[in-house]
C-alpha cells in the first residue's frame, strides 16, 4: 500500500513537470502558394492549382522518375519528420470551409451591416432558416466540386489521402465533409470516419447560425460520425447575448490544435470548419491571412515544437455588442459604430436573445 502511494506521488510530480510545456506552431513556407504573400486569396482557385502545391525540387528527391509532385512532397514530409528532433513534428493540415449556407445567402440578401445588427439574431425569415444553417443548393455544389477535386487528385496526382478527418459540429460542415469525402473509394486504413470536435465550430457570436443542434439530432442526421470524448448533448457555449472575442477564439483554436497534435499520430489531417475559425487557426499556426470563399480548401504545412515552460495567455473574456431590437432603417448610409447599420431606435446591447431558445426552425 505504501509503495502504491509513493508511485502515485511520483506520478503527480511527473504530471507537474509535463504540464510546464507547450506547443509552438509555425507554418513552413515555400511548399504551397497560399503562404506566399504574392498569391491573391480572392482569385486563387485550389481546384486548378493542385491545391496550391508548388512545382519544385525537394531535399528528399531521388529516383523521382514518374513520381507526381504530391508523391515527392510525401517523401519530403517523411524526411522532415525523420530528421526532426524528438520534440518537433510536421503535419499537413488540409482545411476546408463549408459550402454556402442559408446564413451566407441571407447576409448577401440583407447586406452585411443589416445582417450583423439584426437579421443574424433571428432564426430565419418566412422562407429560409439560418439557425445552424444548412447548405443551399449552391453550397452543395461547392462541396461536390471538392468531391471531384479529391477523386481526380487521388487518381491523377496521387495526393495523400487524409488519415484522419475532423469536423465542426455545425450542420453545414457535417454535410460538406460528407459530400466531399463520403463516396470516395478509399483504403480501409484511411476510410472516411470523421470525428466531431466542439472547438472546431465557428466563432461564437450572437448569430443563430453559430448555435449548434443537440448531440441527439447530430447523430440522427449523420449517424456514421463519431463524437469526440465528452461532447455534450446541449450546446455548452451559445447564449445569444455574449460573443467570443478574437482573443478568446484563438485560445480555443490553440486548445483544439494541442488536442489533435497530442493525440493523433496522423501526418495528413482533414479539418472541415468555417471562415472565421479557419482564420483563427491560421493565426495560431503563424500563417498569413488567407480568406477562403465558401467551399474552398487550404493546406498548411505545420511545424509543431514542444517547448518547456508555460504558454502565455490562457483566458480571454467574451463581450456584448449593440444590436437593433427591430428591423434596421436601411436607407441611411452614414457609417456608424454599427458598421453602417442604423436602428429605428438607439442600439442597445441585447440582454436577452431576440429568439426563444428552443426550436431551430421558425
Ligand atoms: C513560436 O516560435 C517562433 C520562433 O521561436 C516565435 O517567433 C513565435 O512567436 C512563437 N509562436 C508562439 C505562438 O509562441
Ligand atoms: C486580388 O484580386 C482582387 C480581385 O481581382 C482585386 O480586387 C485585388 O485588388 C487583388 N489584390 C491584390 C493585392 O492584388
Ligand atoms: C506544374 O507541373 C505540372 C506537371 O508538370 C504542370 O502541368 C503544371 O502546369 C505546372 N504548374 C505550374 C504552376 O508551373
Ligand atoms: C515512366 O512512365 C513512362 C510511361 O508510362 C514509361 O514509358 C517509362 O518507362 C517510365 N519510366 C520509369 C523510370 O519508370
Ligand atoms: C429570406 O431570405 C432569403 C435570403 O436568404 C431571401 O431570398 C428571401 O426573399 C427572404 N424572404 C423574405 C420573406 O424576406
Ligand atoms: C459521389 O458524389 C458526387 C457528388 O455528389 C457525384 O457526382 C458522384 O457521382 C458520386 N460518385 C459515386 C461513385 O457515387
Ligand atoms: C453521406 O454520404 C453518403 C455517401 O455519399 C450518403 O450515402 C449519405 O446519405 C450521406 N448522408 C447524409 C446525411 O447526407
Ligand atoms: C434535440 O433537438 C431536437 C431538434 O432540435 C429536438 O426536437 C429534441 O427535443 C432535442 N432533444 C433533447 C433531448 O433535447
Ligand atoms: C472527459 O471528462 C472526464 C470527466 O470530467 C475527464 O476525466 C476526461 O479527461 C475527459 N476526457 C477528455 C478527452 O476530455
Ligand atoms: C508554469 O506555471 C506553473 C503554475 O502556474 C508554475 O508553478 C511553474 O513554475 C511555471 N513554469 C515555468 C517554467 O514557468
Amino acid at each position: 500500500m505504501r509503495f502504491i502511494l509513493a508511485a502515485a506521488v511520483i506520478q503527480a510530480a511527473l504530471t507537474t513537470v509535463a504540464d510546464a510545456a507547450y506547443i509552438n506552431y509555425t507554418t513552413v513556407t515555400g511548399y504551397f502558394q497560399q503562404d506566399d504573400p504574392i498569391t491573391n486569396a480572392t482569385t486563387f482557385d485550389y481546384t486548378t492549382t493542385n491545391l496550391g502545391l508548388i512545382n519544385r525540387t525537394y531535399s528528399a528527391d531521388c529516383n523521382t522518375n514518374n513520381l507526381t509532385q504530391w508523391q515527392r512532397f510525401a517523401r519530403e514530409l517523411f524526411r522532415l519528420n525523420l530528421e526532426a528532433p524528438t520534440n518537433v513534428e510536421y503535419k499537413l493540415l488540409i482545411m476546408g470551409r463549408h459550402g454556402e449556407g442559408y446564413h451566407n445567402a441571407a447576409e448577401s440578401f440583407y447586406t452585411t451591416p443589416a445582417w450583423n445588427c439584426y437579421y443574424s439574431l433571428l432564426n430565419g425569415n418566412a422562407t429560409n432558416s439560418w439557425a445552424d444553417a444548412e447548405l443551399t443548393p449552391a453550397g452543395t455544389k461547392q462541396a461536390q466540386i471538392a468531391n471531384n477535386f479529391w477523386r481526380s487528385s487521388i487518381t491523377n496526382q496521387k495526393i495523400p489521402i487524409p488519415q484522419s478527418y475532423y469536423t465542426s459540429p455545425l450542420q453545414r460542415c457535417l454535410a460538406t465533409a460528407n459530400i466531399t469525402f463520403g463516396n470516395l473509394t478509399l483504403p480501409s486504413s484511411k476510410a472516411f470516419k470523421p470525428t466531431i470536435k466542439e472547438l472546431l465550430r465557428e466563432g461564437i457570436s450572437l448569430h443563430t447560425c453559430d448555435r449548434r443542434h443537440n448531440a441527439t439530432y447530430i447523430h440522427k442526421t449523420f449517424p456514421s460520425y463519431t463524437f469526440e470524448a465528452n461532447f455534450s448533448e446541449a450546446d455548452p457555449f451559445w447564449n445569444g447575448v455574449t460573443g467570443e472575442t478574437s482573443a478568446a477564439q484563438d485560445i480555443r483554436s490553440k486548445t483544439v490544435l494541442d488536442d489533435i497534435f497530442s493525440h493523433d499520430d496522423s501526418t495528413y489531417i482533414s479539418i472541415t470548419s468555417h471562415s472565421g475559425e479557419i482564420a483563427s487557426l491560421l493565426r495560431v499556426l503563424g500563417h498569413r491571412t488567407f480568406s477562403l470563399s465558401t467551399g474552398a480548401v487550404i493546406p498548411v504545412l505545420v511545424r509543431a515544437e514542444t517547448r518547456s515552460g508555460n504558454a502565455t495567455s490562457t483566458s480571454a473574456s467574451w463581450s456584448v455588442s449593440p444590436h437593433c431590437t427591430a428591423p434596421p432603417v436601411t436607407s441611411i448610409s452614414t457609417a456608424t459604430t454599427m458598421g453602417g447599420c442604423v436602428c429605428p431606435n438607439s442600439a442597445t446591447a441585447v440582454t436577452t436573445p431576440l429568439i426563444t431558445i428552443g426550436p431551430f426552425r421558425k
